[in-house]
């Protein structure tokens, strides 16, 4: 039997400087550098800052990832880095660090869509997890900062975009909504948090269903929370009406049972197998909840630390690329913009 390999994963598409380690499906470590609190001064990410950031960040953080895995880089097979979509001064940060491992170490690049790399957190096998796998035809709902996806896959590597966001992306919305509440950055927790002292009930947001078709809306929902917080004053007593924590409440129910109901309904007429939720917005507990209780099959979801960006989902999409024998060349260049349905290998024929 051949040995799962040792694969290198590296992430730098947006605010995070990650490397992990993984052996076939198995993490062993999973190092992340957070800029949240460099970012959170200006209220949201500088793409600037976050490229000098990720400079000073990527080998001591890429040092600590071999460490803690207790491996030496002459055991690794290859290294998987995201090459896009995210910020191209980050991408670009992460790509050549990745390209002069690869050179230094003599081993192959494998170059990873930041999308997929998030559809595959739900195939790492953490300390304490177990080992079952999703099973193919699925859906995955990919929820995000910069993106809303409804993902069809009939095998690895397969990847049919069924609906998208048409306007904001569910985690840009959970930020735009807490920035109006002057509830702080990153929006997403922050709103979670106030939502847990408020009744979603006292406060009217109306949901864009787009029925006849599986893509998104939440730009009408931030706009009736824009309406509310002008015309009226919000008050930050839970106690006294209306006040911050129903609003945040209304909010995140909107959103959640847009997401959660879509994507039930769509796993219902595609027959699959399985329900995947990831990205950063599958960190949201009620999120979670909603999704088990709606859907027809089983859910996958990423524990908390494999929701939001990490390497580790990286070094394992890596493993099956790397199983598949498709590997980059060191001419990978990145490419912000990256949809995911141009990744090679998907066969762009899907019938509806
Ligand atoms: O996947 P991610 O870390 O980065 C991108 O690829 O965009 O996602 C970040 C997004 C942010 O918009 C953040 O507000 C949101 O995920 N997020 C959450 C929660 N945790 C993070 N949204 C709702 N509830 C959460 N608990
Ligand atoms: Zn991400």
């Amino acid at each position: 039997m051949i040995e799962s390999p040792y694969i290198l994963g590296i992430e730098t598409s947006c605010d995070e400087t990650a490397a992990a380690v993984a052996r076939g499906r198995n993490l062993l470590s999973n190092v992340v550098a957070s800029q949240v609190d460099i970012h959170a001064r200006y209220g949201g990410i500088v793409p600037e800052v976050a490229s000098r950031q990720h400079i000073l960040a990527i080998l001591p953080v890429v040092d600590r990832a071999l460490g803690q895995a207790n491996i030496k880089p002459g055991d690794l097979k290859a290294i998987a880095v995201t090459y896009g979509p995210g910020l191209a001064g980050s991408l670009m940060v992460g790509v050549n660090a990745a390209k002069a491992l690869a050179l230094a170490w003599d081993i192959p690049l494998i170059a990873v869509n930041h999308l997929e790399a998030h559809i595959y957190a739900n195939w790492v096998i953490e300390d304490n997890g177990g080992e079952e796998e999703p099973v193919f035809p699925l859906l995955c709902l990919i929820v995000s900062g910069g993106h809303s996806d409804i993902v069809f896959m009939r095998d690895h590597l397969e990847y049919f975009l069924l609906g998208r966001t048409r306007d904001d992306a569910a985690g840009e919305a959970f930020d735009k909504a807490a920035r109006l509440l002057g509830l702080g950055y990153p929006g997403g927790p922050a709103v979670q948090k106030a939502a847990e002292h408020g009744d979603g009930k006292r406060v009217k947001l109306p949901r864009a269903w787009l029925r006849g078709s599986d893509d998104f809306s939440f730009s009408g929902m931030k706009t009736a929370l824009l309406r509310l917080v002008t015309s009226e004053t919000l008050s930050t007593s839970p106690g006294s009406h209306p006040n911050v924590f129903d609003a945040a409440a209304a909010f995140q129910e909107s959103v959640v049972e847009v997401l959660a109901g879509k994507a039930a309904a769509i796993a219902r007429r595609r027959g699959v197998k399985c329900l995947l939720l990831s990205g950063g917005v599958a960190a949201n507990g009620p999120l979670r909840r909603s999704l088990q209780e709606t859907s027809p099959v089983p859910v996958f979801i990423p524990s908390l630390s494999l929701c939001t960006d990490n390497a580790a989902m990286v070094a394992v999409c890596g493993y099956y690329y790397w199983m598949a024998g498709r590997l980059s060349g060191l001419n990978l260049d990145v490419v912000p913009g990256l949809p995911l349905t141009t990744q090679q290998g998907s066969s762009g024929v899907f019938s509806q």
